[in-house]
């Protein structure tokens, strides 16, 4: 195991702390006495155009973080990754999402552990597509003949987030009549309201867990299994029976996992289930079969622009030097306000109503990622490390939030994601709405950088108290990501995109950015409470006085 670097050592970071100490950010006279900071800075990733200039950042401070790069072996550690070396240390795996999403036929083989890895990723792709297309066309029916008219994936985590975003992200390009649902929670409201409307002889429910040993999962698929059960049966088409019921179950339910004998072991036909590998992440593998529901709802064509969305950023992030890294580049921002400006949070802002569901698909993939203590050889970290991702889509977040990034006194980066050509054309007395819309985008960005001078205000007839109130101190950092439109590819290279900026701050940071021990504890607390909430006297004993009470006040109020 490569040691990681400490990167309060490096030469890098004392520049950095140089750069910090005589600090003094001015994006108004940065750009005054700068016209081509704009150009110089705005670099293009694929389809997505990415201008950096509106950040806190001058030519000699990235410089410095480059270096800070180049000294913790980001360029290294992303080799080792896509090499298929085993970097993630405590669960001594490959991590090799990247590889969910190389082209066929790259030669020589990719053999990692043994295992031909592109082989066995498009011999799955293509069975998902084949099936995918079955389902599609009306050929695959359900147990009464009907042809499939809902798809509903049960699933937590990574094996929710990435589908349930895609899904809503891509909804124009659902072009089979077919919808899909998403049910999480093993908070039994989440079933109840998911299954209301569904007609069981016409839904197909995915169960989707990488391990198949997560409690909410499971527990969802038994209770939708019932689900499916008692209304075939209600409405008598089928028997009541053992035979009939699993015949059910092989016409209704379908599986993705890594642990394909736990899915013979709940009663879903191997035929019907798509595997993946323990080199997958949970918040890696949207791309993977995790993504059947996509493949179903969209198509296997658009699936497939989604994967080679993501590998035109694998591909820049290979290839491209770290100056011009768009990936290592953020990541290497974040550094900077995270661990010498104070920055705690990272604001993600999609002026596109269909991402609304991107910062929580966010949250997962660089929280589960790098909230760590601990770096990939047990010792302890030596800096701050990951930040709290949030956001909402604009403008409803300017109309809630915003306030505080203008004018509080915490500095929160944001990410600005906005499309050229809008899902669908609306105008207003003639004016182009998307237009309107984007002309917030471009006011937003503007206004952090910019703000407002008590001189400006006052120019305006403002005086007295008021002045201060409305003065705009400006020097708030933004980086703005545009792109042509919301296609699947895009999507793809905006994942992508995040998912390297998570491994460039890993990799500086020394974490292992692809294990999660932090969920653990609660999960097997919970197991042990368990019996103390149905009353088992032992359990209830063992309680700490603070848990004791509160199972006392939830016995009282049943
Ligand atoms: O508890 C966290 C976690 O392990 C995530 O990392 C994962 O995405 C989620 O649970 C679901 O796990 P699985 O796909 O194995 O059901």
């Amino acid at each position: 195991m490569t040691a990681p670097v400490d990167p309060t050592s490096t030469s890098a970071w004392s520049e950095l702390e140089a750069h910090r100490a005589s600090f003094a950010p001015d994006l108004r006279s940065w750009f005054a006495d700068d016209p081509a900071r704009a150009e110089r800075l705005t670099l293009e990733l694929a389809d997505l155009h990415v201008d950096l200039s509106k950040n806190l950042v001058t030519d000699d401070i990235l410089a410095s973080l480059v270096r800070l790069a180049e000294e913790t072996g980001v360029a290294e550690r992303f080799a080792a990754m896509l090499e298929g070396a085993h970097i993630n240390t405590t669960e001594d795996r490959a991590v090799l999402h990247t590889a969910l999403r190389r082209p066929a036929g790259i030669q020589p083989a990719f053999i990692v552990d043994g295992q031909d890895v592109d082989a066995d990723v498009h011999a799955v792709l293509g069975r998902i597509d084949a099936f995918a297309e079955r389902v599609r066309s009306g050929d695959w029916t359900g147990v009464t003949g009907k042809r499939v008219t809902h798809v509903v994936n049960i699933g937590i985590g990574g094996s929710d987030l990435g589908p349930v975003m895609v899904y809503e992200a891509l909804q124009p390009y659902a072009d089979a009549g077919i919808e899909a649902r998403f049910i999480s929670n093993i908070d039994p409201t989440d079933l109840a309201q998911k299954v209301q409307g569904l007609d069981p002889e016409t839904t197909l429910f995915i169960v989707a867990s990488k391990t198949f040993t997560t409690l909410e999962t499971l527990t969802n698929a038994r209770l939708a299994r019932d689900w499916l059960w008692t209304e075939l049966e209600k409405r008598g088409a089928i028997e009541a029976d053992d035979a009939a019921r699993t015949g059910a179950v092989a016409r209704h339910f379908i599986a993705v996992s890594t642990a394909l004998d736990k899915v013979a072991e709940f009663g879903i036909d191997p035929e019907n289930a798509f595997g993946f590998w323990d080199w997958v992440g949970g918040r890696y593998s949207v791309d993977s079969a995790i993504g059947t529901s996509l493949a179903i709802v969209l198509g296997p064509a658009a699936f497939r622009d989604l994967l080679a969305g993501f590998h035109a950023v694998d591909e820049h992030v290979r290839t491209t030097p770290l100056a011009q890294n768009v990936p290592v580049l953020m990541g290497l921002l974040n550094v900077w306000y995270t661990n010498f400006l104070g920055a705690q949070s990272h604001a993600v802002l999609p002026y596109a109503q269909q991402l609304h569901r991107f910062a929580a698909y966010l949250q997962q993939l660089t929280m589960e990622s790098n909230g760590k203590s601990v770096r990939w050889d047990g010792s302890p970290v030596t800096t701050d490390t990951g930040e709290v991702f949030w956001g909402e889509p604009g403008t409803n977040g300017q109309h809630a939030f915003y306030q505080l990034i203008h004018q509080g006194t915490r500095l929160i980066p944001a990410d600005f994601i906005a499309f050229a050509n809008p899902a669908y054309s609306l105008h207003d007395g003639g004016r182009d709405v998307h237009g309107l819309f984007l002309a917030n985008f471009l006011a937003q960005t503007k206004a952090l950088a910019f703000g407002k001078t008590a001189a400006e205000v006052e120019a305006e007839g403002t005086t007295g108290a008021l002045v201060a109130a409305r003065t705009f101190a400006g020097n708030r950092p933004t980086t703005s990501i545009f792109a042509p439109a919301l296609t699947p590819a895009v999507l793809g290279q905006l994942i992508a995109l995040y998912e390297h900026i998570v491994f460039t701050q890993g990799v500086v940071w020394g974490i292992n950015s692809f294990d999660q021990w932090g969920v653990e504890l609660g999960k097997q607390l919970a197991l042990q409470i368990a019996p103390a909430i149905e009353g088992d006297a032992a359990a209830l004993d063992a309680q700490d006085a603070s848990t004791k009470a509160l199972l006392a006040y939830y016995r009282a109020h049943r």
